[in-house]
């Protein structure tokens, strides 16, 4: 099958279906604060954006980013990481939708829609040493293997990134 894939605004009313995916087993796994990302998609941080990832116009995922300070990325030990790099938190909702190379595609728009902005120098994406699942999507897209690391609460974690500015 063809799969038209868009990433289309987050509306207020789509907080309902975030909750039911936040929840779904396959994403609960590896999101263990739901209030916390449904708190955060109704009211962004500044310099923080989402999406809703729609497939032929219905809505199966989500797509967050955020730049990040350097007082941030030293709390939680990324000290190599360039001050307004991006950190990027992505799931497919649906769970009939996982699987058929959607996050890879979502993530592929982002990508260029953030190359626009040429003040970013670096894009990166954690995720626990256990998600294969989601290591093999982030390669697919153009991610690499940065290294692990212990981000306080969420266990051992790769960094995978994509360099920008080509500078890491
Ligand atoms: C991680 C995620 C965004 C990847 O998007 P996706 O569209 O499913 O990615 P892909 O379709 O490219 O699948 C990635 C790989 O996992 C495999 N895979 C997918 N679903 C699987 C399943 N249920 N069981 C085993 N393998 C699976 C695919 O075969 C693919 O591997 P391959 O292309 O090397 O064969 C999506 O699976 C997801 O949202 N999962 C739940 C939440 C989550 O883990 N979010 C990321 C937190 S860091």
């Amino acid at each position: 099958m063809n799969h038209d894939v868009t990433l289309v605004p987050f509306r207020s009313s789509d907080a309902a279906l975030l909750s039911h995916w936040l929840l779904a087993p396959h994403v609960a796994k590896w999101y263990k604060e739901p209030q916390e990302h449904l708190d955060w998609a109704l009211c962004p941080p500044v310099g923080g954006e989402r999406a809703v990832i729609a497939v032929n116009g219905a809505r199966v995922g989500y797509l967050r980013w955020q730049a990040v300070s350097r007082e941030i990325l030293d709390s939680v030990g990324l000290k190599e990481i360039p001050a307004n790099s991006v950190d990027i938190d992505i799931l497919i909702g649906e769970v009939s939708y996982v699987g058929r190379g959607i996050g890879p595609q979502a993530l592929q728009l982002l990508i260029k829609h953030l190359r626009e902005d040429t003040s970013i120098p670096l894009l990166g994406l954690t995720t626990s040493i256990h998600n294969h699942t989601a290591q093999r999507a982030y390669r697919k897209a153009g991610f690499r293997d940065l290294r692990e690391y212990d981000p306080p609460g969420y266990g051992r974690c790769l960094l995978m990134v994509m360099s920008l500015s080509h500078e890491v």
